[in-house]
């Protein structure tokens, strides 16, 4: 049978322009979205009335870890409680990442990642491979993955000393790499050395609680790193893009390198954009923590979120990577044993759109940028994702500005017992949500399929240094002076003349 939908008389967001528009859906396809005048749509289709309502893209995490293995514990949203949690919050698109162990294959772990998910996934999903070793067979590996299993960006971690950090020069090579598979850079940007030297002293001076995590790892170590991470991709002519910064000296940095011309692309988290430290009772802190930290200041989510009005930032993911209770606790007496990451898959659309917004910060096209359409294009999803029009998938949010939502871990649903935004208030509630034209949410109700999900290829994207956003190449060559005569070269052959 097919599945038709049609939806009248909404008000459709794109990241470009809102207009109001039918929206018409065949076998999980947008096949129209115009005037009801220029439609006949058959009989017997669902219709559902969006009077009043806003028609957006689904929202795209770019950033979530579901069922990862850290620090000997495993996190409790699995692919299947991850992708339910996401799509109850209107999120119909989620990217993960592959993170290998030291020596491991990236191959193996690939499939290992795939196993995990297919079967379980309630919504499209794609990864971004984490190079979390160096070596001659990383480097083939990753040939491999772009033209054979869709793989087009590489995560390099600054941070977890010991375990996936990278020195500069295996970054600088990995950089190298990415350059000539056309393929986009990421970092978890943190100066790892710093951090690991501040443990040590915190602990050895007595600070175990807590609050050691952020004190080992304050703003500027953050900063340090995603500034060096900007020139080592800029030497590479690789775009890059940085991972959550959690701090305003951080967006600052991505915002001046962009400035003057990087091609750099700037994530922050519903976590930083919800909340701070700040406030947080002493005993309940180690269930905040996550890396970068949630920072103490009380005007920090407001600056992000200026930062992501302003275009310094260009996406909002949630790192969604959930401990219980009982895990967080493992590191009691031990700040450093706490393992990393909270919830927020569920909550991002909701959390961007009241302190976005319902503040006033943003305007609604701007809202579809930031949580879905800039994920789509810099990894190569757009126009299949992030986009209301007709051919795209129809991932479809329908959206209530005016209702509201409590956030509780009562009724979210995560499988974690704790949830960062307890109590929260949010303008902004899914009223539909639709994953490739299934009805997945409605009445309040969340009604999802487990292995509906598909894999999504993300193909490479145009060679040199590709700005995805704004559509062009940059940087191809420049003029430089060999033996006297400036010659038009590219900095990477420069360096081959000898
Ligand atoms: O702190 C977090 N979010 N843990 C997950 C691993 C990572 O750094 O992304
Ligand atoms: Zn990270
Ligand atoms: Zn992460």
């Amino acid at each position: 049978a097919q599945n038709r939908v049609y939806i009248k008389n909404g008000q459709v967001v794109n990241h470009d322009r809102t207009f109001k528009a039918d929206v018409y859906i065949e076998d999980g396809i947008i096949k129209f979205v115009g005037p009801a005048s220029d439609i006949t749509v058959p009989g017997g289709v669902r219709t559902i009335d969006a009077s009043g309502k806003l028609i957006l893209p689904g929202g795209i995490d770019p950033h979530t870890h579901f069922q990862l293995k850290f620090g000997g514990q495993v996190s409790v949203d699995d692919f299947y409680k991850g992708t339910r949690a996401a799509v109850a919050g209107g999120t119909t698109t989620i990217i993960d990442f592959v993170l290998p162990n030291k020596g491991e294959s990236l191959l193996d772990a690939y499939d290992t990642w795939r196993s995990w998910a297919d079967g379980k996934v309630c919504c499209d999903y794609a990864f971004h491979v984490g190079l979390t070793w160096w070596s001659k067979s990383v480097s083939n590996e990753m040939k491999t993955l772009c033209e054979e299993h869709g793989i087009n960006s590489f995560k390099m971690f600054m941070a977890y000393k010991g375990l996936y950090q990278l020195n500069d020069t295996e970054m600088l090579e990995a950089l190298e790499r990415i350059k000539e598979l056309n393929g986009v850079a990421m970092v978890h940007a943190e100066n790892g050395d710093i951090i690991a030297r501040n443990v040590n002293k915190l602990l050895k001076a007595g600070v175990t609680g807590p609050e050691g995590h952020e004190l080992s790892r304050q703003e500027e170590v953050e900063a340090e790193a995603v500034n060096r991470a900007c020139v080592l991709a800029h030497q590479s002519k690789v775009p890059l893009y940085v991972s959550k910064a959690t701090s305003k000296l951080s967006a600052e940095v991505i915002g001046r390198a962009k400035r003057s011309g990087y091609c750099v692309f700037g994530e922050t988290l519903a976590s930083s954009i919800g909340k701070c430290m700040n406030g947080v009772k002493k005993s309940q802190q180690l269930y905040y923590i996550t890396s970068p930290p949630i920072r103490e200041p009380a005007e920090t989510p407001r600056q992000l979120m200026k930062s992501l009005a302003y275009d310094d930032l260009q996406t909002t993911g949630s790192d969604n990577c959930t401990f219980n209770c009982s895990q967080k606790e493992s590191g009691l007496n031990d700040f450093s044993k706490i393992p990393n990451g909270v919830n927020g898959v569920e909550d991002r659309m909701s959390i961007v759109w009241e302190k976005g917004v319902h503040a006033g910060l943003l305007d609604p096209c701007r809202f579809v940028a930031i949580t879905s359409t800039n994920a789509a294009k810099i990894f190569n999803l757009y126009p299949q994702k992030g986009r209301i029009a007709a051919g795209s998938d129809a991932d479809v949010l329908i959206w209530d500005p005016n209702q509201t939502r409590k956030i509780s871990k009562e009724t979210h649903h995560h499988a974690c017992d704790f949830n960062i935004f307890e109590g929260m208030v949010c303008h902004g509630v899914p009223e539909m949500v639709l994953v490739r034209g299934r009805v997945c949410v409605e009445n309040g109700q969340v009604r999802v399929a487990e292995g509906f999900g598909r894999f999504l290829e993300t193909p490479v994207n145009p060679p040199f240094v590709y700005d995805a956003l704004n559509g062009k190449t940059n940087g191809e060559e420049e003029e430089v002076a060999v033996n006297g005569n400036m010659k038009k070269l590219n900095i990477n052959e420069q360096l081959e003349i000898e």
